[in-house]
């Protein structure tokens, strides 16, 4: 009897945060139809069935707030205290947010739907602690700045983004792929840069609208926009304020480009082996001992067997070997030695010169596959292209193109 009596107060006390809650939005909204004339003080929104309210029969909390095409003006902060919500929908209103709405007070939330209003400030903040949340639509407000890719792409159950008519802009960085993602728009926003190869099965509508976006499934091609960081494309055009000759402009113009790659190649490879550098290294300290032939010893020399065959994984332009023992037993030059390893080069029986970088530390297997599959998958003017890779237990081999020109080092120093 006690119990019950406990659990009847606990759950009517619970009950009563939604209660005021519902109440002080009612307040604080400017209902011009009457449309929430059901929320009154004397009712008990569970019991009398307010309109748009669904509660838990058992836990009599709110658990779906539907108030759709009513016309509503106001704010929706005091929805906040409904912790429990499972759905919230308020399509096609008048709702605004003095600044970013804050989703992380629902953190059960599997349906939010905010389409139509007038909300603005940057992409709602919390978004990654609504792990539950399936569909999400924020499309025709008026929100701005950069869609947090990275967050959304972690929700695990997302199968529908819908951020279309808003003012995000930015690129649309994310290497993950929703698995699950069917619904998917950003068009008519200020999005600019490549559209990530995962998104290309979207169709075109998805993405119309955006001035500067490129790439797949768009006509617009990137190949010829360079993704120069924006201090270095200032650079080139302004390279300084004095007159300079024509001779220097472009000494300076083709050093920046040099340097451009270098960074372009040192900051792939960072990301992937070390999540970048924290000890400001920024390019490899090359100790160049060239002449010295050597050949690739195997690392773990008991193992002779051929598995390698399973685990040498090519790429576009690789010619010359077929199997990583063919590598293995070619002669060798020194290149160099950097943080990340020791760089070869290396003549295939058939004459094909190709570029082996024996990596020093090893991640796991199975995170820098996924990786280096993207990488393969690279080709520009500006980056050298890695054709093959080996990724066994004991050993990680990069085989690049050779690129006859010399040292990188010497060119940028001298
Ligand atoms: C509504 O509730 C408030 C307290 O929250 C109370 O002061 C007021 O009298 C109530 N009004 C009606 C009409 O019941
Ligand atoms: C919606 O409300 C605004 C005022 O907030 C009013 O001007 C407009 O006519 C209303 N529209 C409808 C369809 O009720
Ligand atoms: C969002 O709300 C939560 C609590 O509901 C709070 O802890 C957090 O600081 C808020 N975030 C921002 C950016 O205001
Ligand atoms: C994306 O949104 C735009 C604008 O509302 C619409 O025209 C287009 O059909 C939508 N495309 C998809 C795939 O939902
Ligand atoms: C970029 O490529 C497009 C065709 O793909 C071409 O029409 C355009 O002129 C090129 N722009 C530059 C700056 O080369
Ligand atoms: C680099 O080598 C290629 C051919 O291997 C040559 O066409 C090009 O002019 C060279 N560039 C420089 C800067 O030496």
């Amino acid at each position: 009897m006690l119990l019950m009596i406990y659990f009847l107060f606990f759950s009517l006390g619970q009950c009563s945060v939604d209660f005021n809650a519902l109440l002080s939005f009612k307040d604080s909204v400017f209902d011009p139809s009457n449309s929430l004339s059901s929320w009154v003080n004397s009712s008990n929104p569970c019991i009398d069935s307010w309109y748009g309210v669904t509660c838990n029969p058992s836990t009599h909390r709110v658990t779906r707030l539907v108030l759709e095409n009513l016309n509503l003006s106001g704010s929706t902060h005091s929805l906040h205290h409904l912790s429990y919500l499972r759905l919230l929908s308020l399509k096609n209103n008048r709702f605004f947010s003095s600044s970013a709405v804050n989703l992380s007070s629902w953190r059960y939330l599997r349906h939010l739907y905010l389409r139509q209003n007038l909300f603005s400030g940057t992409f709602p903040v919390g978004i990654s602690t609504l792990r539950r949340l399936h569909r999400l639509d924020l499309s025709h407000n008026n929100f701005h700045g950069e869609i947090p890719m990275t967050e959304l792409t972690q929700l695990p159950f997302l199968l529908t983004l819908r951020l279309e008519s808003n003012s995000f802009t930015g690129p649309l960085n994310s290497i993950a792929s929703f698995s699950s993602m069917s619904d998917f728009n950003v068009s008519e926003n200020k999005l600019s840069g490549e559209i990530p190869a995962w998104m290309s099965r979207f169709p075109v509508s998805s993405f119309e609208g955006n001035g500067d976006l490129c790439g797949q499934p768009l006509q617009s091609d990137c190949f010829n926009r360079t993704a120069l960081p924006a201090t270095i494309k200032k650079k080139i055009r302004h390279p300084q304020s004095k007159r300079l000759s024509n001779g220097v402009v472009l000494m300076i113009v083709a050093v920046d480009v040099v340097a451009v790659m270098a960074a372009l190649v040192t900051i792939t490879w960072c990301c992937y082996k070390y999540k970048c550098f924290s000890d400001g290294t920024q390019t490899e300290a090359m100790e160049t001992k060239s002449g010295s032939t050597t050949k690739l010893q195997r690392r773990s020399g008991s193992r002779e067997v051929e598995i390698e065959a399973e685990e040498l994984v090519m790429f576009e332009g690789c010619k010359g070997f077929r199997k990583v023992g063919d590598l293995l037993k070619s002669s060798a030059e020194l290149l160099g030695k950097g943080n990340v390893g020791t760089t070869y080069k290396v003549v295939t029986d058939g004459g094909d010169m190709v570029v082996v970088k024996r990596v020093r530390q090893r991640r796991r297997r199975r995170d820098v596959d996924g990786w280096l599959r993207i990488m393969g998958g690279l080709r520009h003017a500006n980056i050298v292209g890695l054709i093959a890779y080996y990724n066994s237990k004991d050993e990680l081999l990069l085989v690049y193109e050779f690129l006859s020109n010399g040292s990188l080092h010497s060119l940028l120093h001298g």
